[in-house]
């Protein structure tokens, strides 16, 4: 290769047709050549490198501009809900969906796999990460990459990291201690490259310890490649880049869309770099190396993408099937769920039931199948379009179809479905007293670029959900939400199922669970606070930093180390039958291994995640394992867990090491971080790991 050649492979480019953008961005020969998308790397066709075509993210291949004006995908339910479903399997075919849907499209690189612990519950992505726990955000966000590269196109992880708030999110400092960081954000990341084998990562927009991720080397080169030997590249976020220089230095390997930088620092200031030696030729060298090696891992050389038109059958199943064991029974009091199909009269009030289930915006949005643009709502100000008439702005909601009026309509064609937009209160309650149940939709709209204000439902509808309640008790309220909300209502309603941003399968799946087509079986990711009093950071931070003083104790870990009950609990979830844990057994030696028996006692079919907490010898418990088991009734089943050694340890900072302390660890089972009924205690010997 020559110089230029690889010069070429580490500087992308915004890949929008939009007039404005475009105009700016790509190169004009490629512009033919290129479907509107997040970014682009052109190849060089002299020696068969294929041209990088990115595109975002995680809930489905996405359109989020409307770049591509009738190009509509298959949506998965949000990374948030892929994480309730406990089931990496399941989360991997979503990945496959989300990989072959890109295949499809001529794109070869997806920039999904976020994981951000969730720290700030505000936080306007918290619905594109997965969850607070780094095992099992780790193991997700791993499935989700693995299963998007099985489709021989590369996913990344991001945002490589502590990108846990919107607010500030292009220059808050991070401020953690490096052990804590090691044992809570990190071990996410570390655990997701194992579980996903990444092409490449992105570096997050913030500072972490006073620099830039993107040009920060204890991040991209101590930890990231020299500790966990990460072979592939590290990819700037838009915009994320300041400087040349360091950020060569410190180990980024690829600036994304320089035009978001406002300087092109990997165009003409690197090569710049290069001949003054500030950069070494050999640096550059392992910047090409790493992309060229992945894309050749990968598949992209010798499976290059066709255009086709995607399966959308298959594809919609496994939304349904994600969204379905995803979604989470908070409440059923007297069982009053599953509802029999003999109902007559069903109410459906609120969130616009009657168009779809409210998608996550900003990058990450899919223009989701069905979709009618005339349905876009519009929220807080004029929408904004370009001179083609395109809408531009990230200002709408889209709510994915079908409705869940429609699919509950279908479900019971005897009954009679009537929908209440619920704007008008006293309406809402009239319907609702003259039905036999009542089904209220509730949303809280997240969205990059910006934190939800506090953890209530906006828009009044806490009022709306207990006028309703008042008017029929038989009230089942139906979350979503990309994060935890707070509910004054809880003790007036009977039922209430979070169904997080559920896509395009959502509906059926609300619908399957209400009716008890299936049982539910989605498990928390997250812990609900009763209240933001209850967070670390009560207040959203808005200064140039935040503090993480709580270290590694993320989520549930606060909650237990603080003697704090949750309004739910981390790993909390119901079922329509009943399952009985017995038998715990735990084991020391290099690791400790767990056997637990799960027995389903109840009259249906159901899944029960069996959860293993290890409590070390100081700090509080830490998900260790899990194990999702189907059952029929009458049907048990024995499962064996191996905790991975390092959440049993702690990080040495000084000494590079995991340290597993010498002493008694208590091992408990249970179904969820706050009910634990089987215990055991497992004594350990002193044992360091190599990170
Ligand atoms: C987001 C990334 C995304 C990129 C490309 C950025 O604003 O932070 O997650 O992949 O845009 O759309």
């Amino acid at each position: 290769m020559t110089k230029a050649e690889e010069l070429q492979l580490v500087r992308g480019y915004f890949g929008a047709n939009i007039s404005f953008f475009f105009a700016r961005s790509v190169p004009p020969e490629y512009r033919d050549v290129l479907p509107g998308t997040a970014g682009f790397v052109p190849g060089i066709p002299r020696l068969g490198i294929p041209n990088l075509i990115e595109t975002d993210a995680g809930d489905g291949i996405a359109n989020n501009l409307m770049m591509r004006p009738n190009d509509r995908a298959t949506a998965l339910p949000s990374s948030i809900a892929a994480a309730a479903t406990w089931n990496p399997g399941l989360v991997a075919q979503a990945g496959s969906v989300i990989g072959a849907e890109a295949r499809d499209r001529g794109f070869n690189v997806v920039l999904a796999g976020g994981l951000n612990l969730m720290r700030e519950p505000r936080g306007g992505r918290t619905f594109e990460y997965a969850g607070e726990d780094p095992l099992l955000a780790g193991t997700i966000a791993g499935a989700m990459v693995r299963g998007i590269q099985s489709e021989h196109v590369i996913s990344t992880l991001k945002h490589f990291a502590f990108n846990d708030q919107e607010t500030g999110r292009s220059f808050i400092n991070v401020k953690i201690d490096e052990a804590a960081a090691r044992e809570s954000d990190l071990l996410a990341f570390e655990i997701a490259m194992e579980e996903g084998h990444p092409g490449a990562i992105m570096c997050a927009y913030n500072r972490y310890g006073g620099t830039y991720a993107c040009e920060n080397r204890f991040l991209l080169t101590d930890v990231l490649k020299d500790d966990w030997a990460f072979p592939g590249w590290v990819l700037s976020d838009w915009g994320g880049v300041h400087s040349t220089v360091e950020a060569a230095n410190a180990g980024l390997d690829q600036e994304s869309a320089s035009r978001f930088d406002g300087v092109d620092f990997f165009g003409a200031p690197l090569e710049q770099a290069l001949d003054e030696g500030k950069v070494s030729q050999v640096r550059l060298h392992d910047m090409v190396h790493r992309i060229l090696r992945e894309m050749f891992a990968k598949g992209l050389m010798d499976h290059p993408p066709v255009r086709r038109a995607p399966e959308l059958d298959k594809n919609h199943a496994v939304a349904e099937q994600e969204a379905e064991e995803g979604i989470v029974l908070l409440k059923n009091q007297k069982n009053i769920l599953p509802l029999a199909k003999t109902i007559r009269r069903i109410a459906i009030i609120g969130s616009h039931a009657n168009l779809g289930l409210l998608s996550g915006a900003g990058s990450s949005q899919v223009l989701p199948i069905g979709y009618d643009p005339a349905n876009a709502v519009p929220v807080g100000g004029a929408v904004v379009r370009d001179r083609s008439g395109r809408i531009v702005s990230l200002g709408v909601q889209i709510y994915d179809p079908p409705s869940p009026l429609a699919a509950i309509a279908s479900e019971l064609p005897h009954a009679r479905v009537r929908y209440d937009p619920g704007d008008d209160i006293a309406a809402a309650c009239a319907l609702a007293r003259a039905s036999d149940v009542a089904i209220v939709f509730v949303h809280q709209w997240m969205s990059e670029g910006w934190d939800v204000g506090s953890l209530s439902l906006p828009d009044n509808q806490d009022a709306l959900i207990a006028a309703v309640a008042a008017a029929n008790p038989r009230t089942i309220v139906v979350l979503e939400t990309g994060g935890p909300v707070v509910m004054p209502w809880l003790d007036r309603v009977p039922a209430v199922l979070e169904a997080w941003y559920a896509g395009g399968g959502g509906a059926e799946a609300v619908t399957r669970l209400v009716f008890g087509d299936a049982d539910p079986s989605g498990r928390l990711p997250i812990a609900f606070p009763a209240s933001e009093a209850q967070l670390p950071r009560p207040q959203l931070q808005r200064g140039r930093e935040v503090d993480y003083f709580e270290g590694a104790d993320v989520g549930y870990k606060w909650f237990a180390e603080k003697g704090l009950a949750p309004l739910f609990p981390f790993g909390f979830g119901l079922s329509d039958t009943h399952f009985t844990l017995s038998g715990l057994q735990a084991e020391g030696g290099s690791t400790i291994t767990v056997h637990v028996t799960v027995g389903n006692d109840g009259a249906v079919a159901g899944k029960q995640t069996v959860e293993i907490y290890v409590t070390p010898p100081e700090g509080p418990p830490r998900l260790a394992g899990w194990s999702k088991v189907d059952l029929k009734p009458g049907e048990a089943q024995t499962v064996a867990i191996a905790a991975d050694p390092r959440l049993l340890a702690g990080f040495d900072a000084r000494a590079r090491m995991w340290r597993i302390a010498a002493g008694d660890y208590l091992v408990s089972a249970g179904t969820s971080s706050a009910s634990l009924p089987l215990q055991a205690h497992v004594n350990l010997a002193e044992r360091d790991i190599r990170p």
